[in-house]
């Protein structure tokens, strides 16, 4: 089934990377991809000593090649501005991931120790590197990461990680060299969010696994991980004053296994861990519909006070909180200010979607008293686009999650939100979900979306997707990775990737740079670092993968 890719094709290909900036006349195909893996591995046979600078995922704005590389060696030293916790930190980060596969010390100093070394350097005074822009600049005297932010350089160290050999994210010493290509980068991001979703309702997901997620997340600059913690099959985080939602709303998932829920104390280590990494994460509680768990837990949040059984199935839009009762309220308003408590970023998703078994009179009703519950929290509302059925909250950001057949009336009133003022968040189901099929033969995932190939998921403008809708609306993109049919760590994978990287890329790179053809030449580039990392992905004939 695998399309096979020829030499010729891969060079041919190589020879069309034109980004923002880069000179692709010095990194000819012939010289850097010519060579022999150490490991006798196809993909590692196809990687260059010094991998051309630029030539990652998202690419960067602005690539300036120029001079010889910079040599990772044993006596490298990370050098931080030691006054700084954050700097420190992130020196210990890069260190972290540098050591296992180069065997080398990397020692953090104080920036002024770090003579040809790598130096992450704060400059505050550096407003046009924005929250989360950097500057690299290499060369055999040693690398300069410069950010304004401590979220810049950790941007930035993903890209010096990418210019390295895929072989550094092993977790054995490898051979080398450490080649950093010379030049300099800077690069800003498009958009302010750059979001993925995970459900860990739909299956359960440990904090490990989560962990893990973030990783793979972080590698490909995304900010945002939003956490889809509660929906029919399972209730996934503790509420104190409601424990039931978890002790039995959460004992199950699809599929009828063991489920599981976040303590408190765990969900906190995923907010610390997601920070570690510069993401905000969004708690989501799926309401009014999507509440099955909740109403299985506590008879008396049904209008008939009769609670209904866990549900392991994968049906939607069957259930819904009572919206005349009290009682709904006081529990909408426990759970926003346990879970907005245990949050610092500042947004709580409400859902919102496919609450079919509610009036429009009640969907109305319900979400003009819910959203001011979550500013009374000190939160911003983000929900589902449903929410522009009634008025959006002052600050709410949107999420799109419309198809291309999505009613044109249904689209018009998302706009007419946007145009007043409400942020959007893209995440149109046909191109951005990450559980969609590949193609018909893809095990598994849903098609309900149709079938979402690779370039099918990369080729689309944010700023012009919804007609009607003014480009500055568009906050950022958002890929979800819904878990009807997913419950391995493999099973994520292999949906995400290598999907997630375009959606990244989309949120990360001027739209300049966006062309498919170059595009696919980087993402199959990625595939050594995917194995590398024991990330499992979907060989997409549409990418000319190395050594095929
Ligand atoms: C959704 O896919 N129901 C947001």
């Amino acid at each position: 089934m695998r399309q096979r890719r020829t030499i010729p094709r891969l060079i041919g290909s190589l020879l069309l990377v034109a980004t923002a900036g880069v000179g692709c006349g010095e990194a000819t195909a012939d010289s850097r991809y010519a060579g022999t893996g150490t490991d006798g591995k196809a993909a590692a046979a196809a990687e260059p000593e010094v991998r051309p600078l630029g030539r990652i995922v998202p690419v960067p704005a602005s690539v300036t090649p120029e001079g010889e590389p910079y040599t990772l060696t044993r006596a490298t030293r990370i050098g931080v501005d030691s006054a700084s916790r954050e700097s420190k930190a992130l020196g210990r980060y890069l260190a972290g991931l540098l050591r296992p596969a180069t065997g080398f010390p990397l020692p953090v100093v104080d920036e002024a120790g770090a003579r040809g070394g790598i130096r992450l350097r704060l400059s505050p005074g550096d407003t046009a590197l924005g929250d989360e822009g950097y500057r690299l600049r290499s060369g055999p005297g040693g690398v300069t990461l410069t950010a304004r932010e401590p979220a810049g350089l950790f941007r930035g160290v993903q890209t010096l990680r990418q210019q390295l050999p895929s072989a550094v994210e092993r977790n054995s010493v490898q051979a080398g060299p450490w080649k950093i290509a010379g030049g300099t980068i800077t690069d800003t991001p498009r958009y302010a969010y750059r979001g993925a979703m995970l459900d860990v309702a739909r299956h359960f997901f440990t904090v490990d696994e989560v962990k893990r997620y973030i990783d793979q997340l972080a590698l490909y600059k995304i900010n945002t991980l939003h956490l889809h913690l509660s929906d029919d099959q399972g209730w996934r985080i503790a509420v104190d004053s409601w424990p039931r939602l978890t002790t039995y709303g959460g004992s199950t998932e699809v599929g009828g296994g063991p489920g599981g829920f976040y303590t408190k104390e765990e969900y906190r280590e995923i907010v610390r861990y997601a920070a570690s990494r510069y993401q905000e994460v969004i708690p989501e509680i799926d309401l009014p519909g999507h509440t099955n768990a909740a109403l299985a837990s506590y008879a008396e949040l049904n209008c008939d006070g009769v609670a209904p059984p866990l549900y392991t199935g994968i049906k939607v839009g069957f259930s819904s909180l009572c919206v005349p009762k009290p009682v709904t309220y006081d529990f909408v308003d426990d759970v926003i200010r346990e879970i907005a408590a245990l949050t610092p970023g500042r947004y709580l998703h409400i859902g919102g979607d496919e609450a079919h078994s509610t009036s429009h009179a009640d969907y109305v009703t319900f979400m003009d008293k819910v959203q001011p519950l979550v500013a009374k929290y000190g939160k911003k509302v983000v929900g589902w686009h449903q929410l522009t059925g009634t008025k959006p909250a002052e600050g709410a950001l949107v999420q799109y999650w419309g198809l291309d057949r999505t009613p044109a009336a249904e689209k018009e009133r998302v706009a007419a939100a946007a145009r007043n003022g409400t942020g959007l968040v893209l995440s149109p189901a046909d191109r951005s979900y990450l559980d969609m099929k590949y193609t018909k033969d893809t095990p598994l995932g849903l098609a309900w979306a149709g079938y979402v190939e690779v370039r099918r998921s990369y080729d689309w403008d944010p700023a012009t997707y919804l007609p009607g809708a003014p480009a500055d609306s568009v906050r950022g993109v958002e890929a979800p990775l819904w878990t009807e049919t997913l419950a391995t760590m493999d099973d994520l994978d292999v949906m995400a990737f290598p999907r997630l990287p375009g959606i990244a890329e989309l949120g990360w790179s001027p739209a300049s740079t966006h062309d498919w053809e170059t595009y696919k030449v980087r993402l199959a580039e990625q595939a050594p670092r995917f194995e590398a990392m024991g990330i499992d992905y979907y060989r997409s004939p549409q990418v000319p993968w190395p050594g095929e």
